[in-house]
Protein backbone atom coordinates (compact mmCIF):
# COMPACT_ATOMS: atom_id res chain seq x y z
CA UNK A 1 0.00 0.00 0.00
CA UNK A 2 1.26 3.09 -0.97
CA UNK A 3 1.32 5.91 2.08
CA UNK A 4 -0.45 9.07 1.85
CA UNK A 5 0.91 11.96 2.67
CA UNK A 6 -0.55 14.50 4.80
CA UNK A 7 -0.07 18.22 6.20
CA UNK A 8 -1.11 19.75 9.29
CA UNK A 9 -1.49 23.77 9.32
CA UNK A 10 -1.46 25.34 12.49
CA UNK A 11 -1.48 28.98 14.04
CA UNK A 12 -0.92 28.52 17.99
CA UNK A 13 -0.32 25.69 20.60
CA UNK A 14 -0.56 22.81 18.63
CA UNK A 15 -2.26 20.23 20.80
CA UNK A 16 -4.36 18.45 17.73
CA UNK A 17 -1.24 18.71 15.78
CA UNK A 18 0.79 16.44 18.47
CA UNK A 19 -2.22 14.40 18.62
CA UNK A 20 -1.72 13.71 14.77
CA UNK A 21 1.98 13.72 15.05
CA UNK A 22 1.91 11.12 17.37
CA UNK A 23 -0.79 8.80 15.73
CA UNK A 24 1.17 8.42 12.32
CA UNK A 25 4.18 8.16 14.12
CA UNK A 26 2.63 5.24 16.04
CA UNK A 27 0.91 3.69 12.79
CA UNK A 28 -2.76 4.70 14.41
CA UNK A 29 -3.27 6.93 10.95
CA UNK A 30 -1.98 5.19 8.45
CA UNK A 31 0.03 8.15 6.57
CA UNK A 32 3.14 10.02 6.88
CA UNK A 33 2.77 13.88 8.49
CA UNK A 34 5.01 15.54 5.94
CA UNK A 35 4.57 18.83 6.80
CA UNK A 36 3.38 20.90 9.24
CA UNK A 37 2.65 24.44 8.21
CA UNK A 38 2.46 28.04 10.32
CA UNK A 39 1.51 31.29 9.56
CA UNK A 40 3.18 32.56 12.93
CA UNK A 41 6.57 32.98 13.82
CA UNK A 42 7.31 32.31 17.27
CA UNK A 43 3.94 29.92 17.59
CA UNK A 44 4.15 27.09 20.23
CA UNK A 45 3.16 24.14 17.58
CA UNK A 46 6.49 25.26 15.81
CA UNK A 47 9.15 23.80 18.82
CA UNK A 48 6.04 21.02 19.21
CA UNK A 49 7.00 20.28 15.60
CA UNK A 50 10.83 19.87 15.75
CA UNK A 51 10.57 17.78 19.10
CA UNK A 52 8.60 15.41 17.06
CA UNK A 53 11.14 15.72 13.99
CA UNK A 54 8.46 16.82 11.62
CA UNK A 55 9.45 19.24 8.35
CA UNK A 56 8.09 22.89 9.14
CA UNK A 57 7.47 25.62 7.07
CA UNK A 58 6.72 29.01 8.73
CA UNK A 59 5.47 31.47 6.19
CA UNK A 60 4.32 34.99 7.32
CA UNK A 61 1.66 36.60 5.63
CA UNK A 62 2.82 39.90 5.50
CA UNK A 63 6.06 39.21 3.76
CA UNK A 64 4.28 38.56 0.42
CA UNK A 65 2.88 41.30 -1.78
CA UNK A 66 -0.78 39.55 -1.56
CA UNK A 67 -2.80 36.76 -0.02
CA UNK A 68 -2.90 35.20 -3.72
CA UNK A 69 1.05 35.26 -3.52
CA UNK A 70 1.25 33.91 0.19
CA UNK A 71 -0.85 30.83 -0.92
CA UNK A 72 0.46 30.34 -4.11
CA UNK A 73 4.30 29.64 -2.57
CA UNK A 74 2.24 27.02 -0.05
CA UNK A 75 0.18 25.42 -2.86
CA UNK A 76 4.15 24.80 -4.11
CA UNK A 77 5.31 23.63 -0.90
CA UNK A 78 2.25 20.60 -0.82
CA UNK A 79 2.55 19.90 -4.52
CA UNK A 80 6.50 19.15 -3.66
CA UNK A 81 5.94 17.05 -0.60
CA UNK A 82 2.48 15.15 -2.54
CA UNK A 83 0.29 16.30 0.17
CA UNK A 84 -3.21 14.10 0.14
CA UNK A 85 -5.13 16.01 2.48
CA UNK A 86 -4.86 19.44 4.25
CA UNK A 87 -5.66 19.42 7.92
CA UNK A 88 -6.40 22.23 9.62
CA UNK A 89 -5.67 22.38 13.27
CA UNK A 90 -5.72 25.51 14.80
CA UNK A 91 -5.00 27.76 11.52
CA UNK A 92 -6.92 31.36 12.58
CA UNK A 93 -6.49 32.02 8.60
CA UNK A 94 -9.44 32.03 6.26
CA UNK A 95 -7.92 29.95 3.31
CA UNK A 96 -8.74 31.85 0.04
CA UNK A 97 -9.02 31.58 -3.83
CA UNK A 98 -5.42 30.27 -4.33
CA UNK A 99 -5.30 27.63 -1.92
CA UNK A 100 -8.90 26.66 -2.59
CA UNK A 101 -8.76 26.27 -6.34
CA UNK A 102 -5.32 23.68 -6.19
CA UNK A 103 -6.73 21.70 -3.03
CA UNK A 104 -10.79 21.81 -2.41
CA UNK A 105 -12.38 18.53 -1.80
CA UNK A 106 -8.76 17.61 0.42
CA UNK A 107 -8.82 20.50 2.90
CA UNK A 108 -10.63 19.59 6.53
CA UNK A 109 -10.88 21.74 9.16
CA UNK A 110 -11.50 21.28 13.15
CA UNK A 111 -14.38 23.74 14.75
CA UNK A 112 -14.70 24.26 18.30
CA UNK A 113 -18.62 24.02 18.27
CA UNK A 114 -21.65 22.30 16.64
CA UNK A 115 -21.95 23.98 13.24
CA UNK A 116 -23.20 25.39 12.04
CA UNK A 117 -23.63 27.31 14.91
CA UNK A 118 -21.17 29.54 16.20
CA UNK A 119 -18.89 29.88 13.30
CA UNK A 120 -15.87 31.84 13.55
CA UNK A 121 -12.53 32.80 15.94
CA UNK A 122 -13.95 32.75 19.52
CA UNK A 123 -17.18 30.10 19.21
CA UNK A 124 -16.75 29.06 22.79
CA UNK A 125 -17.29 32.53 24.15
CA UNK A 126 -20.13 32.69 21.88
CA UNK A 127 -21.85 29.94 22.67
CA UNK A 128 -21.16 30.52 26.77
CA UNK A 129 -22.53 34.16 26.04
CA UNK A 130 -25.86 32.87 24.59
CA UNK A 131 -26.09 30.04 27.39
CA UNK A 132 -26.07 26.68 25.20
CA UNK A 133 -26.02 23.75 27.33
CA UNK A 134 -24.96 21.32 25.04
CA UNK A 135 -21.32 22.01 23.39
CA UNK A 136 -19.41 20.18 20.91
CA UNK A 137 -17.00 20.09 18.07
CA UNK A 138 -17.10 19.52 14.22
CA UNK A 139 -14.72 18.72 11.51
CA UNK A 140 -15.89 19.56 7.92
CA UNK A 141 -14.89 20.49 4.75
CA UNK A 142 -12.86 23.73 3.69
CA UNK A 143 -14.82 25.91 1.05
CA UNK A 144 -14.92 29.56 0.30
CA UNK A 145 -18.19 29.77 3.04
CA UNK A 146 -15.85 30.62 6.34
CA UNK A 147 -17.13 27.46 8.83
CA UNK A 148 -19.66 26.72 6.71
CA UNK A 149 -18.20 23.40 4.48
CA UNK A 150 -19.60 20.08 4.63
CA UNK A 151 -19.38 18.48 7.79
CA UNK A 152 -17.59 15.09 7.83
CA UNK A 153 -17.91 14.10 11.94
CA UNK A 154 -19.40 15.91 14.96
CA UNK A 155 -19.40 14.89 18.45
CA UNK A 156 -21.24 16.52 21.51
CA UNK A 157 -20.96 17.00 25.27
CA UNK A 158 -23.51 18.64 27.95
CA UNK A 159 -21.99 21.90 29.98
CA UNK A 160 -23.64 23.81 32.51
CA UNK A 161 -21.10 25.83 34.31
CA UNK A 162 -20.11 29.05 33.11
CA UNK A 163 -15.91 28.53 32.50
CA UNK A 164 -14.74 29.03 29.32
CA UNK A 165 -10.88 27.48 30.09
CA UNK A 166 -13.34 24.36 31.19
CA UNK A 167 -15.12 24.31 27.68
CA UNK A 168 -12.18 24.56 25.89
CA UNK A 169 -10.08 21.76 28.13
CA UNK A 170 -12.96 19.49 27.62
CA UNK A 171 -13.44 20.18 23.88
CA UNK A 172 -9.79 19.95 23.29
CA UNK A 173 -9.61 16.08 24.55
CA UNK A 174 -12.65 15.15 22.46
CA UNK A 175 -10.63 17.37 19.17
CA UNK A 176 -7.99 15.10 19.82
CA UNK A 177 -9.74 11.64 19.89
CA UNK A 178 -12.45 12.82 16.96
CA UNK A 179 -9.67 14.51 14.83
CA UNK A 180 -7.34 11.29 14.59
CA UNK A 181 -10.50 8.95 14.11
CA UNK A 182 -11.59 11.03 11.31
CA UNK A 183 -8.63 11.52 9.26
CA UNK A 184 -7.73 7.61 9.69
CA UNK A 185 -11.53 7.29 8.25
CA UNK A 186 -11.28 9.57 5.14
CA UNK A 187 -7.74 8.17 4.44
CA UNK A 188 -9.12 5.41 3.63
CA UNK A 189 -11.72 6.75 1.38
CA UNK A 190 -9.19 9.09 -0.57
C1 LIG B 1 -8.74 24.10 18.60
O1 LIG B 1 -9.54 24.01 19.74
C2 LIG B 1 -9.59 24.31 17.36
O2 LIG B 1 -10.86 23.75 17.46
C3 LIG B 1 -9.66 25.81 17.28
O3 LIG B 1 -8.38 26.24 17.66
C4 LIG B 1 -7.88 25.35 18.65
C5 LIG B 1 -6.43 25.06 18.36
O4 LIG B 1 -5.84 24.36 19.41
N1 LIG B 1 -10.01 26.24 15.97
C6 LIG B 1 -10.81 27.26 15.71
O5 LIG B 1 -11.30 27.97 16.56
C7 LIG B 1 -11.06 27.49 14.23
N2 LIG B 1 -12.09 28.46 14.04
P1 LIG B 1 -4.47 23.64 19.25
O6 LIG B 1 -3.49 24.68 18.67
O7 LIG B 1 -4.08 23.26 20.65
O8 LIG B 1 -4.64 22.46 18.34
Amino acid sequence: MIMKNIAVFASGTGSNFVAIAKACQSGVIPARLAVMVCDKPGAAVIERAKELGIDTFVFSPKDYASKAAYEQEIVKLLEAKKIDLVCLAGYMRIVGETLLQAYEGRIINIHPSLLPSFKGAHAVEDALAYGVKVYGITIHWVNADLDGGRIIAQRAFPYEGSDAGEVHRIGQKIEHELYVETIKKLLCEL
